[in-house]
This record gives structure tokens, sequence and C-alpha cells, in this order.
């Protein structure tokens, strides 16, 4: 409950008062740091927001300057607002502050989600002492269009995946105590399905069955607000024709009455009003209406709160209960941040800057970059490379103060972050030359020549081509999610000179590789690895550590596939071979990944071995089941084991393989590992035919594999019935 103290000031305030603390608006630009969302000319002044603030028309503001800003904006508030109610400062501190770490797809390859907890830890670290009390993070919509830009912002296409890295982003963010000058209070977004867009169209209708919502979209938003995360965003998206905003059987019948979340609930930006243009609110009064009796309790960006909630109040439209309930969850957010005891507990500049871009930090940044690389392809062991050898660099991506912390990096800097050439000569490689060859989306004149010249000259082609920041992030929805032209030429002429060319991605979904990329002999994906980049890739490169990442999303074979993921239904023709007529096959692919979820390389040399798998499960017993995992190979690795289940016959049609666990495992060369799993019923579940989990006994495949495609070791076991 809320203290006396502020629960005697909702007994004070006006209807306008009350709107205002439902009212968050962009920050103006004043005092502080310049941002890219922010340069000076960005929307109103800093007077005229410090105005709207003393008047009490906001509840505070995001994507501000730092912690000057605040100071100037928190000071005015509490010297003159008649309330003196605090300010809440949010951001989009999405992967990192100023200490940038991998998008977050990418770290969710570490399959770590530890590493995901101290990366969010560090970020709240480094946040806070700029004054921010509260990041919209973790962004944990399950991706299965590869064309969705925002594919680099979540966790991948796989519900437990998700729910393990949305649970270590919000204690990361959120720590163990909020009151603490290092904590942020974490969002969940984008509640639900933004992810599900028809055709990966950012922002597009999303239509989906209740069953699939429920058992695959709705798990890790259930786990992030579970695991405390203090407020929540809607979704821009409809689904099945009614907009998040207005959506009250997801923000009140799912969210409140059956998983009991009690904080508040915040709109996109201008959420509420879209509703117009999507046909669903008559004008912004109406979409105000709308917004909060579905269970919107704060605005962004829109000013709708401020402009038309007061009226609909006065008017009996919205009672005066549903107004305070909303206002009582925004001050217990304030007050669980401790701003009541203290308004400035996150404001101080020096401790901004002592925090920013520490050592301790940096070096996080380079192992999570590092955990986070997926190796999908060593033909012939070419990697790692010797420092002896003459490496030519050669693409866009391989020198430049440029893509190399991403998409959605408000406060970080590319200037700062360690570019691959940089990386490649701080490893002590002997003879290294670059090359650009191609620009991302246009040729370079003469490029594909002087790429040439430079391939012939070397001994071994590292050749870092992919998307640029700008190729993947909100609105960024793609058509074709291959290499980009140019890149693809340059990539055939360096392989025709018959070097042996090493493909560094950079990318912020899967792709579709072709071509001379698909055939290079080693392929490493690093999508967008933030403040130390050029380290952690030629840590890879050179061997000072043998990568460990897996693919949280699938790469299919062609572009066309998508939405591509691997939990997919059987069908009631699955082909076994292109040859097959009449199977659920494209004419020249089957319906597989080149590179499926789960997949990557080591080092080392892994053998899967051993599955000791009882023959049946009770129906209230745990099932224990282990393998051995064995290093066969003479480099040390670490193995990402993966268990697998399918369930044989339903009353619901079951996907091909779901992953129920998997566990992260180091081996020296020559060790073995007996790697042990417990599953219990619940793992066993699905959403049945009356909406609710359900399951039903019979037989289970299972595998422990090293990805969704691998056989690794399979065995089946029988559900017994009760
Ligand atoms: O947090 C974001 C959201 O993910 C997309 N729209 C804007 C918000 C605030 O910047």
């Amino acid at each position: 409950g809320l203290p006396a103290s502020v629960e005697a000031l909702i007994g004070r305030m006006t209807i306008e008062e009350k709107c205002g603390q439902l009212n968050l608006m962009p920050a103006a630009w004043g005092g502080g740091v310049a941002t890219a969302l922010n340069p000076p000319s960005n929307g109103p002044s800093f007077d005229g927001q410090l105005a709207d603030v003393v008047a009490g028309r906001i509840t505070g503001v995001f994507n501000g300057n730092g912690a000057e800003m605040a100071r100037r904006m928190q000071t005015a508030v509490m010297r003159q607002s008649r309330l003196k109610i605090p300010l809440i400062f949010a951001a989009d501190v999405i992967h990192g502050h100023r200490t940038i770490f991998p998008v977050p797809v990418g770290e969710a390859a570490s399959f770590e989600p530890d590493l995901a907890r101290r990366t969010a830890r560090v970020a709240a670290y480094e946040a806070a002492g700029a004054g921010i009390d509260w990041t919209f993070f973790p962004m944990v919509d399950i991706a299965r269009d590869q064309r969705w830009g925002r594919t680099m912002e979540g966790a991948g296409e796989d519900p437990r995946l998700g729910e393990l890295f949305a649970v270590a982003r919000v204690k990361g963010f959120q720590g163990n105590d909020l009151t603490a000058n290092d904590a942020v209070m974490a969002c969940v977004k984008h509640f639900a399905a933004y992810g599900a867009g028809e055709a990966g169209l950012d922002y597009n209708s999303v239509d989906l069955s209740e069953r699939t919502l429920r058992e695959v979209y709705l798990p890790p938003y259930r786990a992030g607000f579970g695991a405390g995360a203090g407020s929540g965003m809607a979704s821009f998206n409809e689904i099945a024709g009614i907009p998040s905003h207005g959506n009250p059987w997801l923000l009140q019948k799912i969210l409140r009455d059956e998983w009991g979340y009690k904080g508040f609930i915040v709109g996109d930006y201008t959420g509420d009003e879209e509703m117009i243009a999507a046909g669903f609110a008559k004008d912004s009064r109406d979409a105000t209406r709308i917004a909060f009796l579905a269970g919107v309790d704060m605005s962004m960006a829109s000013n709708n709160y401020w402009l038309h909630l007061p009226g609909l109040v006065r008017d009996g439209t919205v009672p005066q209960e549903a107004l305070d309930r909303s206002v009582r969850r925004v001050l217990a957010a304030k007050h669980m941040l401790g701003l009541f005891d203290d308004p400035f507990r996150r404001i101080d500049a020096k401790r901004e800057k002592a925090r920013t871009r520490a050592k301790p930090s940096l070096a996080l940044a380079r192992d999570a970059a590092r955990r986070s690389i997926v190796m999908l392809k060593n033909d012939g062991d070419v990697l790692p490379l010797s420092k002896a050898a003459k490496v030519a660099l050669i693409g866009p991506f391989a020198e430049g103060q440029h893509d190399l912390n991403g998409p959605w990096v408000v406060y970080g800097d590319n200037a700062q972050a360690v570019d691959l050439a940089a990386g490649v000569r701080a490893a002590g490689v002997a003879s290294v030359t670059v090359t650009a060859g191609s620009g991302v989306e246009q040729a370079l004149p003469g490029g594909i020549a002087a790429a040439v010249a430079a391939a012939q000259a070397a001994d071994v082609v590292v050749l870092a081509i992919g998307e640029s920041e700008g190729m993947s992030g909100e609105a960024q929805s793609r058509t074709e999610i291959v290499v980009p032209a140019p890149q693809q030429e340059l990539a055939e002429a360096v392989a025709k000179t018959g070097k042996p060319v090493v493909v560094v991605l950079k990318n912020g979904r899967g792709l579709a590789l072709a071509g001379a990329v698909r055939a290079a002999p080693a392929i490493l994906v690093t999508w967008f690895l933030g403040s130390e980049s050029g380290h952690a890739i030629a840590d890879v490169l050179f061997g000072a550590y043998s990568p460990s990442g897996r693919l949280p999303c699938s790469f299919p074979y062609e572009s066309g596939q998508e939405p591509y993921h691997y939990a997919h239904k059987p069908t009631g023709r699955p082909a076994a071979a292109l040859s097959d007529p009449y199977k659920a096959k494209y004419r020249t692919t089957l319906n597989e990944a080149l590179y499926p979820f789960g997949h990557g390389l080591t080092y080392g040399k892994i053998a899967y071995s051993d599955l000791r798998l009882p023959a049946t499960m009770a129906w209230d017993g745990t099932l224990e089941v282990s393998a051995t995992v064995a290093n066969t190979g003479t480099r040390g690795a670490e193995e990402v084991v993966q268990l697998y289940i399918h369930d044989h016959v339903a009353s619901i049609t079951r996907p091909v393989r779901e992953m129920k666990a998997f566990r992260k495992v180091a081996l020296a060369p020559g060790a073995r590992e007996t790697v042990t799993f417990k599953l219990t019923r619940a793992d066993l579940e699905f959403i049945g035919l009356e909406m609710t989990p359900t399951v039903e006994p019979g037989q289970f495949d299972l595998w422990i594999a090293p990805s969704a495609q691998a056989e690794g070791v399979k065995g089946t076991f029988e559900l017994r019935a009760a």
C-alpha cells in the first residue's frame, strides 16, 4: 500500500492534477547533452516544458538529456509546483546506456540469461547515474517473421528462451531494491503480440488464434510481469480487430484478473491517438475514453490525457474511482522508486560522469559481445585464423565508426566503439589491409577491383558484410531478408579469387544467405555488438575465445519462407525430401532452415551420446533425463545442450519440436559431462480446447541435441494417466 502521506495527496489533487500524473511527454532539449532523439530543435522549448511540469500538466519526461536537465526540472517542481509530486524520468535504455551491449536478439544468442541480467544491471547503473528512473525495456515480443525490423530488440522466436530473458532483463534493471540509486524500473513491452504483424510489417494488424496467443506470445510477458516489472506498455498493433490500446480483454482480463498484475500500463507513443487512423475511435476525445477505460493508465506523447481526460471525468464518462485507481498506480511506482523520499536520488552529475563507460562495464561489454557471436559454419577448420596470416579485411563494415552499436541507441556513440579493423589490429595480427569494396546498399566505384586486388595479395579474406544499423529496428521491415545486392556482388567477386573467405555478418534478424556468402567456408553471425564490437570479433577470429552463441531465430533457406520458425506444425503432409510429390514444401526448398534455431558451432568437436530416458513419466512425477556430451577436439568449448519434445497425438496438434530446457556447459579438450534435465507435467502443457493449460497422457519424442533440427540423441517416453 501507499504511505498515508502519498494517499493523502490523492485527496488533495484536482482532476487536472490527477490527469497530469497520467500524461507522459518526450523531453524538450535543455541543459545536459544533446542526443540523437533530442537535438536542440526538436519539439517544445525547454522553458515551455518547465512551465508544464510546474503546472502539473505532465508526470515526467522521456529520452531527455542527462542529470543536469533532470536536476533543473525536478528542482522547478520541488520549488514551484503546488503539490511537489516528483517527476519520473524515463528513457529507451535498450542495450546499454553509454556502454553499449549487443542488440538484445544478439545477446539472446548467448543462451545465457544471467549474462542479460548482468548487462541490464550495468545499463541501469549508468542510466540511473544520469537521472533515469524508468526504462522502456525489456521488449519481449516473440518474433517469427524475419522481415520484422524489431526482431533485433527481443529474444527471438522461442517462448521458453523469451521467458528466461524477460525475467533476467527485468531483474537486471530493477535489482533487489527499486529505491536504490542504481535501480531502474522496467517496462515489459509491447503488450501484446507486437511481433506478429501480418507480413512482418511494423505496426501492422495481428490476427492470431487465442490459443497461439496464449501458448506462444503471452508467456514472455507473463514471465516479465511475474518477475516484478513495475510497468508495461501497450502495443501499437490490433489483435483480431481490437487495437491493444483499446483492449480491456488484454489489459484487464488477462493482465490483471488472470495474472494479478498490480503495476501501471503506459501507452506507446501516440498509440491512443492512433486508434483514430485505425478506425476505432472518432476523435481524440473518443480515443482518450477508449484507451483509459480499456486500461491504459498513462498516455505517452499525445497529450490526450491532459487535454481530454478531465472533461471525460467531469461529465461522468470516466468514473472518478477509475481515475483515482490509475493515479494511485502511478504514484505507487514513484513511491517504489523512492522518489517521494528523495526526488534527486538518481540525479547527480558527478555520479553520471563517474559511471559512464567504466572499465568493468566495458570489460563486460566485450565478454557479452563475444558470447553473442554465432559460428554458423567452419569448413576445414578455417577458423581460428593465425595471427601470422596476411589478412584482407574487406567490406563496408571492415572499418569506420558506424553501425557498431546497432539500432535503438539513444545515448551511446558509435565514435567511441571499437570497429573491426581496430579490433583485429589490437589482437596483434601482423599484416592487415582494409578495403571497403562496396557501400551497404550502393556500389562503390572501383570498389570491387580494389577488393579483388586486396584479396589476391592476402592469405585469407575476412568479409564484413550485412545490414546497416538503419536496416533493422522500428519501422525498418524488409521485403527481402538478403544481403544487399552490391555486397553480394562483392562477395561473388572476392570468392572467385579462390582465397579462403570468412564471412562476418552484421545483422539484426535472421537472413537468407545465398551464393558466395552461403558457400564461404566460415560464417560468423555478429549482429550489432556494441561498444566492444571489434575486440569481440577479433577474440573469436583469432581463437582467444571459442564461439558459444546459438541462433535465437532461424535463418531460412530463402527469403520467401518467412515467417519461418522451427516450432511449426507437422501438417498432414510432411515432406521428407524435395522429390516427395504433394507434400508441404516449396517447389525447390524444404520447409526447413538453412541454419535452424539453436544452431551454432564451437572450436571444439562435440559428440552427444548415452541418452538415459525412463520409458514412462508418472502423472505427478518428474522425468529425469540425461545425456553425455564430450569434447573430442583439441580446443575448449562451451556447448549449449538443448532439450526438445514432440507430443505424438493430442487433441490439439503439436509443433514438430518445442524447446523445453537448455544448459550451457564448458568442456575442456577431451572432457565429457553428463547433463541432466528434470521435466514435470507442466513442461508438457499446451493450451487446450477450453483455452486453458492442458496435458494429455501419451507418447512423446525427446531429443537432447545441439539445435532444433539436429538429431543429437533421441528417445521416447510415455506420460502415464493419473
Ligand atoms: O519505447 C518506445 C517504443 O518501443 C516504441 N515507440 C516509442 C517508445 C518511446 O520511445
